[in-house]
Parts: C-alpha cells; sequence; structure tokens
C-alpha cells in the first residue's frame, strides 16, 4: 500500500501532509522513519492504552518465589567448575542491552561511556571489556560479545569502542546491533515530528530479542555453537559478567529456560521489581504494579514475603531465544513530555515479560554488596558516587581476604585485567601493582 495510505488509514493525516510538503534529503529520511514504523499497530497500542488504567493489572494470585544465595549452596563450587568448562569450550556468549537513553542519569551519549569517577578513569564499557578479557583468558576461549544499541546511539557507542581499539578484543567477537524503535505520539495519538524526522524512542529492553533475531545475531551464536546467553544491563558497574557459577547452576538444574539472579530487597519500599509467581507463572513484577499488601507482607520471621528482588542479570538457553524470537511480549507504556509536547505517549517492552512464556526458571540469589551497583541517577541513590564506594569497598575486601594489610582509611580499585572476581591477589601482586592496576582512593 501506498505509504501516504497507510498513513491516512491510521489517523495520521497530519503527518502524511507533513511528508507531502518536503523535498530532496528531508523527504527522503522522514519516508525512511515511517517505513519502520507499523501504523496499524500504532493506532491498536494508542486506542487499547487509551481505554486502560496506566497500571498494569496485578493478578490476585500472586506468589512468592523463593530463592537462596548460591554461595551457600554446597554445590557452588561443582557448579563454578562446569560453568569453567561450558566457558571453555565457547558455549556461551555475552549479551549486553545497552539501547536505553539513561535520561535519569543525564549524560550526553551511550551510558556505556560513562567515567564513574573511579580513580582510573575507566568507562562502564572498559570495565566490562576488561572483565571479559580476564574470564575469557582463564576459561581459555574468547567469549562472543553481542552488544544491543539503538539507532540513537548505534554510531556513537561503535565510535567509542573503534577509537578505543576495542579495549583490546578481538573485533571479530564482538557484534553491534541495533534495537527496534517506535515513535511517539501526542496526547490525541498523533506521530510526534522531532523537526522533519519521526520523534523515534527504543522500544524497550524487551525489543532484544526481535533485534537478536532480525539483526542475525541469534543465527551468528548458534553457528558458533553458543549454547548459554548471559543477558545484562548496561549500568550495573558490578556485574560478574558471564559468572561460571551462574552458568553451571543454569546448566546443572536441566529444566529451565533461563536463570536470573537475584538480591534480597533493601526494605519494603526499594524500587526494584520482584520475582513471583503469577497465575502460577514465574515473572516480574514492577515496583510500582505491586500492591501496597504486598509490598509490605512480611514471614514470621520478619523477612518480606515478596523479596527477590530483579537486578536484571539473566541467562537464557539458546532454545529459549530462539522461542522468543516470534513471542509477543505485551507493551508497557509511560506518559512524557517529547519535544516540547507535554503527556506524550511512550511504547516499551520489558525483557522480564518473556519469563512466563519460557516456563519455569531459575532463580540464583546473590549477595548485593559483591554484584548490584547500578548507575541510574546522577546523583543520590544509584549513582556514580554510590557505585564508585561499593566498587571501593568489595575491592578492599577482595585485598582483605587475601590477607593484604590495606590502609583502613581508603577504598582500592583493582583492575578486572588482574582479578575478575576477587581471585589472583596477594601480598605481592599488591605491592607490584599499587598504583598501576590498583589504585587507592578516598570515599569522599
Ligand atoms: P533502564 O530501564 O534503566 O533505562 O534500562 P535507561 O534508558 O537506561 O535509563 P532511563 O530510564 O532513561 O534513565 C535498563 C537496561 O536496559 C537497556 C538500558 O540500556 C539498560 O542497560 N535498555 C533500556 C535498552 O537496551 N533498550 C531500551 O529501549 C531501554
Amino acid at each position: 500500500m501506498d505509504i501516504l495510505e497507510t498513513l491516512k488509514d491510521n489517523g495520521q493525516s497530519e503527518l502524511a501532509a507533513h511528508l507531502q510538503n518536503l523535498t530532496g534529503d528531508a523527504r527522503k529520511n522522514l519516508e525512511r522513519d515511517i517505513s519502520t514504523q507499523d501504523w496499524k499497530e500504532l493506532k491498536a497500542l494508542h486506542a487499547e492504552k487509551s481505554a486502560a488504567s496506566l497500571i498494569d493489572n496485578v493478578s490476585s494470585d500472586l506468589r512468592p518465589m523463593p530463592f537462596k544465595i548460591a554461595s551457600d549452596d554446597l554445590r557452588y563450587d561443582y557448579w563454578k567448575e562446569t560453568g569453567e568448562i561450558l566457558l571453555g569450550k565457547g558455549q556461551v556468549a555475552a549479551f549486553l542491552v545497552a539501547g536505553g537513553q539513561g535520561s535519569r542519569l543525564g549524560f550526553d551519549g551511550p551510558k556505556g561511556m560513562f567515567d564513574i569517577g573511579l580513580p582510573s578513569h575507566k568507562s562502564l564499557f572498559q570495565l566490562q571489556a576488561e572483565r571479559l578479557q580476564n574470564l575469557s583468558a582463564q576459561v581459555g576461549h574468547a567469549i562472543p560479545w553481542c552488544i544491543m544499541t539503538s539507532p540513537l546511539n548505534h554510531e556513537a557507542t561503535v565510535n567509542f569502542f573503534t577509537e578505543n581499539n576495542f579495549f583490546g578484543m578481538d573485533r571479530t567477537n564482538i557484534r553491534f546491533f541495533e534495537q527496534g524503535t517506535l515513535c511517539a505520539l501526542s496526547p490525541d495519538g498523533k506521530a510526534v515530528l522531532d523537526g522533519d524526522r519521526l520523534a523515534l524512542v527504543p522500544d524497550g529492553n524487551g525489543g532484544c530479542f526481535r533485534a537478536l533475531s532480525q539483526s542475525g545475531t541469534l543465527a551468528w551464536l548458534i553457528e558458533r555453537g553458543v549454547k548459554y546467553v548471559f543477558l545484562y544491563s548496561v549500568d550495573n558497574a558490578l556485574c560478574r559478567i558471564c559468572d561460571p557459577a551462574f552458568i553451571g547452576a543454569l546448566a546443572s538444574e536441566g529444566r529451565s529456560m533461563s536463570a536470573s539472579k537475584v538480591v534480597h530487597k533493601a526494605n519494603a519500599n526499594e524500587k526494584v521489581g520482584i520475582f513471583a509467581f503469577q497465575n502460577k507463572k514465574p515473572g516480574v513484577v514492577e515496583y510500582s504494579d505491586l500492591p501496597e499488601e504486598y509490598r509490605d507482607m512480611t514471614n514470621p520471621d520478619g523477612s518480606l514475603t515478596f523479596d527477590g528482588g530483579n537486578i536484571a542479570i539473566h541467562l537464557f538457553k539458546i532454545e529459549g531465544l530462539r522461542k522468543l524470537q516470534t513471542s509477543k511480549l505485551p507493551w508497557h507504556t509511560a506518559r512524557k513530555t517529547v519535544c516540547g509536547i507535554e503527556n506524550c505517549w511512550k511504547f516499551e517492552q520489558f525483557l522480564f515479560d518473556s519469563f512466563p512464556q519460557l516456563g519455569t526458571m531459575m532463580p540464583f540469589g546473590v549477595v548485593r554488596e559483591e554484584e548490584f551497583s547500578p548507575v541510574k541517577n546522577a546523583e543520590g541513590c544509584d549513582s556514580p558516587e554510590t557505585a564508585r564506594i561499593m566498587i571501593g569497598k568489595l575491592h578492599k575486601e577482595w585485598l582483605k581476604k587475601a590477607n593484604v594489610e590495606v590502609n583502613p582509611n581508603k577504598l582500592y580499585e583493582i583492575s578486572p585485567t588482574i582479578s575478575y572476581a576477587g581471585e589472583n591477589l596477594n601480598r605481592r601482586t599488591f605491592e607490584r601493582e599499587l598504583g598501576k592496576g590498583i589504585l587507592e582512593f578516598d570515599e569522599k
């Protein structure tokens, strides 16, 4: 069907008129933007969401998902060894979802380029690249790294990696690809324009399954013999990428299609989604969707009933990802000011909505201080400062465990090139690396 007719048929006559007034490159660019969108679906989404309450309905059949801290389990060392073997066989890949806009942080560029102010001034991307390389060296096999960007930050991301020579990694093991976008709509459902272009918004981290498949990356992974994909967010400064114990645990457990890392909630009001069963299916309930009575519910020992915070670290079996290429995830909405128009509609899919579709999943409890320090806000909680301090304290603990005498008034940054997760540290390494791969800093 003709592009103008499609627009008119789907309530976008103003956009069609605007397009007709353009010439040359401006017209071509807008035509290209328009061709990326499914206008029928957008119309239906606007109609459906305008009629519904903004709060997604949570079923009354909501049950907690119990979990245990994995490192307390007697099988932990076995899981770790199993994971290392699988990594060594090339059966594991890392999948970074980095297509978000990072609006809360307010940094003008891909969040992964952000320097959280560690003494080394390494970016989040560099910290991850070094951790991956260290683990690759330990297991004797390069770990493929899939990086999902969005059309809004793709070029800047790839340029940053190129300028930094891919942080010493083999370029052929890294695959960048873009997620999809949806046009923001005005309150009455009209496409929002950003100058002469469409105001396109990334389709949410749940777009990762479609993007992985449509970009050919899933096929690339399958061809390489990858069987497990470790999926994580760009902004967790403590993420233990491709954690062998996590991989080994899912591989040993057998029946689950996926596993997710889980932490105890800091308190009832912490703004994290929680893992729970809804209508007997496992999934995540967003903080804002969890009814208050559930949020505050406690067990006889005083602990929270609905505990199990989602820290956005997941592991998928490749069969699960195959299944998710074609399955439809629900759309969530947000009302935001876009290009000066208040209360616009933005549509997003969330990757955790894939869990109910996959059936059984395995929660894997971890200690927050060791694995979760998100950089979301410019200041205050979950900020560069909190991440810096958490890294500093954790690395100091690693040194203390290795019987190194540390300065009690200082924090430490250990380069991931020296230690992936606290191993390989001793007094000699400390003395040799202090001021180089190990840096001291003050909390304030
Ligand atoms: P967040 O939900 O924190 O969103 O993303 P964000 O866009 O980074 O930040 P705000 O909300 O605008 O401040 C969690 C993870 O999901 C990725 C992000 O890059 C981050 O790694 N993400 C989010 C995508 O890959 N695509 C999206 O469309 C949204």
